[in-house]
């Protein structure tokens, strides 16, 4: 409850004195492949190196981080190493700020993402849906908006997002023009690590394809002070680009899953191998230290 009210109160004050202000060079974009490193691009301005064959993963942080975010390194080194080109996306200008603000940014941000999505596939040749956007935390539901941006300015819609861990401040109970939804991409898988009484993670299902992931309980196992939950969404999932060990059970519960009742049920696989054919929410346990996986 209190969280709520805190919400309400810090979104008044967001809406009231410190409407969204955002313009396009507030959004600094990197690129990374086998030919460069963290060359700047822009909207419009995607450079030489970006190779036309290979698939694009967007990176965007959430609250407070910045182009440091931790999980930045390790997924984009896990992308290249595989071929792709990694596009890290900078938003600290506007992640940097009270959380209601941030919040109330993000449609408009979105529109600024989208906009890069668009000319970047109508200037490179890129198809769509070759183009994945994985978003953490707040980034999950930035990631969402960009992906009903792109539909609604461009009527092209985006390959796929990966939420990590979406945030649950805000988002709850928050209808679907308003927070990451399924509708934002043809494929929007989600992994919720901290969705919890006290997690920062929302409890519900927003992708095609939903992870829980020890049930997504708030402490996840190897934890013991927060983010580090909340942070296990990014680290699984980028042990699951280059692994396909992270096997999962469409399930109802994580109890019905734990006694064994869905055990002859369709399996997936968490991490970027993830088959959208095979949709609902899939359970799976971990270890309590990388590798995570456990087969
Ligand atoms: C999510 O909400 C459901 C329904 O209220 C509850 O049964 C479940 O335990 C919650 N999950 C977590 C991880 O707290």
């Amino acid at each position: 409850m209190w969280k709520i009210s805190v919400f309400y109160l810090l979104i008044t004050v967001g809406v009231n004195f410190v409407h969204g202000n955002v313009q396009a060079d507030d959004i600094r974009y990197f690129l990374w492949n086998r030919d460069t490193n963290q060359e700047r691009i822009s909207i419009n301005n995607y450079g030489n190196n970006i190779d036309r064959n290979a698939p694009v993963k967007i990176l965007i942080h959430g609250w407070m981080h910045d182009i440091n975010s931790f999980w930045y390194s390790n997924t984009r080194q896990a992308y290249v190493a595989s071929g792709a080109n990694v596009i890290a996306i900078d938003w600290s200008r506007h992640s940097q700020q009270i959380v209601a603000i941030s919040i109330n940014r993000l449609p408009n941000l979105g529109e600024f993402v989208a906009k890069f999505v668009l000319g970047l596939s109508e200037s490179q040749g890129i198809p769509m849906t070759r183009i994945h956007i994985l978003g953490h935390s707040l980034g999950a539901h930035l990631a969402g908006f960009a992906g009903k941006s792109t539909q609604r300015m461009g009527g092209r819609t985006l390959g796929r997002i990966t939420g990590l861990d979406p945030a649950d401040i805000g988002f709850t109970n928050a209808v679907s023009t308003q927070r990451l939804d399924k509708s934002d991409a043809e494929r929007v898988d989600t992994i919720l690590t901290d969705a919890g009484i006290g997690g920062a993670g929302i409890n519900r299902s927003l992708g095609h394809v939903n992870f829980w992931p020890n049930g997504g309980i708030a402490v996840q196992p190897g934890c013991f002070y927060y983010p580090c939950s909340h942070n296990r969404a990014p680290i699984y999932f980028t042990e699951g680009i280059l692994s396909d060990l992270f096997v999962s059970t469409l399930c109802s519960s994580y109890t019905q899953y734990f006694w064994g009742t869905c055990r002859n049920n369709p399996r997936n696989i968490m991490g970027e191998r993830t088959n959208f054919q095979v949709t609902g929410d899939f359970y799976l346990t971990t270890n309590v230290r990388s590798p995570f996986a456990r087969g």
